[in-house]
């Protein structure tokens, strides 16, 4: 049975950023509070034009340089989002274009802030099944477009970014090991974007009421979080038969210092154990997770041959874990040229929209 490995990774944020201080000229908050209350300093935003695929693309082609993989290698596309870019069709068809990944399969996976976590598990599961051998996971957000920027309760928290994964069939053991998936609908009004879909489709009421915003009960859902996040922890080892000794890191959803810090307490681990970068990024859902692994693979802290554990919680709700040994980009042969890929791709797409056009016209001519 093939492993499941992780051998490319990638991460894109935008540049513009909003500090505290900004945010304490247009709502009535200060630094002090935001900082003592959910260790957040900062956030990235995207500025117009930026969009949840354009920074999946971003991350992909990262992911894909350093994994050494083609674009037509990929078998699957997965892209966990909650704010794609329409309902449909799918933000992951968005990107399998603009990489040219030309036999991919593509969907998107909605579980809000866990969704990386089940995206993880359902394409290590494809591999290990043997039925596909490189799966692209990518997690986007632009929740900046879905934040009401007058309410102190949500604006402070959430940020824009994508990570990517490429994972990819090896026979050497290690890759990711086991993961546990977990949901509680009954939950599903703690958390959510009230209007814009089927229920209260876009109206002016709705949206006079601000019913395309994000909703939140604060309290509740950071009750929640820290009751699930050292419970499936301890639930996603047992199910590996590993101990919590032998993991190296823990790389938790990213949404508030304090719920970090009492999955801790939890898990009775010191805080260094877990892979912390909220403060420059704020909660950006369900790229936080991937974010984190990048920068703990770029900065040396996550070593080939570590055990690690990722660990998230969000809306539905759903929260859930998987422990994953990294061991290092596969070894390849292949050599690989971004900027001929970015160029085919390109291309590529304009080709196919001409031709879609083309067959419409003749087709269409053909049957009047
Ligand atoms: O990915 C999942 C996404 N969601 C989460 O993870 C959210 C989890 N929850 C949290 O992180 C926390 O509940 C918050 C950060 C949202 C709020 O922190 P809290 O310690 O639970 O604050 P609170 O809602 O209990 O409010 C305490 C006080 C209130 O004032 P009063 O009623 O005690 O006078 C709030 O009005 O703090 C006030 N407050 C603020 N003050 C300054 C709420 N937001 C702010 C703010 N600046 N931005």
């Amino acid at each position: 049975m093939p492993f499941a490995h992780i051998t490319g990774w990638g991460m894109a944020v935008p540049d513009k950023l909003i500090t505290n201080a900004d945010l304490e000229k247009i709502i009535d908050t200060n630094d002090k509070w935001i900082v003592e209350r959910t260790g957040i300093k900062e956030r990235h935003i995207a500025y117009d034009g930026q969009t949840t695929s354009s920074l999946a693309v971003e991350a992909a082609w990262k992911a894909l340089a350093v994994a050494k993989v083609k674009p037509a290698e990929i078998d699957l596309i997965i892209c966990s989002t909650s704010t794609p870019e329409y309902m449909f069709p799918a933000t992951a068809c968005l990107i399998q274009d603009r990489i040219g990944a030309t036999k991919a399969g593509a969907f998107d996976l909605s579980a809000a802030c866990t969704g990386f976590i089940y995206a993880l598990n359902m394409a290590s599961q494809a591999i290990r099944s043997g039925s596909l051998k490189v799966v692209l996971v990518v997690g986007a957000e632009t929740l900046s477009r879905f934040v009401d920027w007058t309410d102190r309760n949500t604006c402070i928290l959430f940020g824009d970014g994508a990570g990517a994964l490429v994972l990819k069939a090896d026979e050497t053991p290690g890759g990711v090991i086991s993961s546990v998936l977990h949901s509680d609908g009954s939950g599903a009004d703690l958390l959510s974007i009230p209007a814009g879909c089927s229920k209260n489709p876009a109206t002016e009421a709705t949206i006079r009421a601000g019913l395309h915003y994000i909703q939140m009960d604060g309290r509740e859902v950071f009750r929640f979080a820290t009751r699930v996040m050292a419970q499936a922890t301890r639930e996603v080892l047992s199910s590996a038969g590993i101990s919590i000794d032998d993991i190296k890191w823990i790389i938790p959803h990213q949404a508030n210092l304090r719920i970090i810090e009492a999955a801790a307490r939890g898990l009775k681990l010191p805080l260094e154990k877990f892979v912390i970068n909220l403060d420059r990024y704020g909660n950006t859902s369900t790229a936080s997770i991937p974010i984190a692994i990048c920068e703990a693979i770029k900065d040396g802290r996550l070593q080939k041959g570590d055990k690690f554990v990722l660990v998230g919680f969000g809306a539905g709700l759903t929260w859930g874990a998987s422990v994953a040994q990294w061991t290092g980009v596969l070894e390849t042969e292949q050599m690989i040229r971004p900027t001929y890929f970015r160029l085919f791709a390109r291309t590529r797409s304009f080709l196919r929209r001409l031709w879609l056009r083309i067959e419409g016209i003749v087709w269409g001519r053909k049957n009047s």
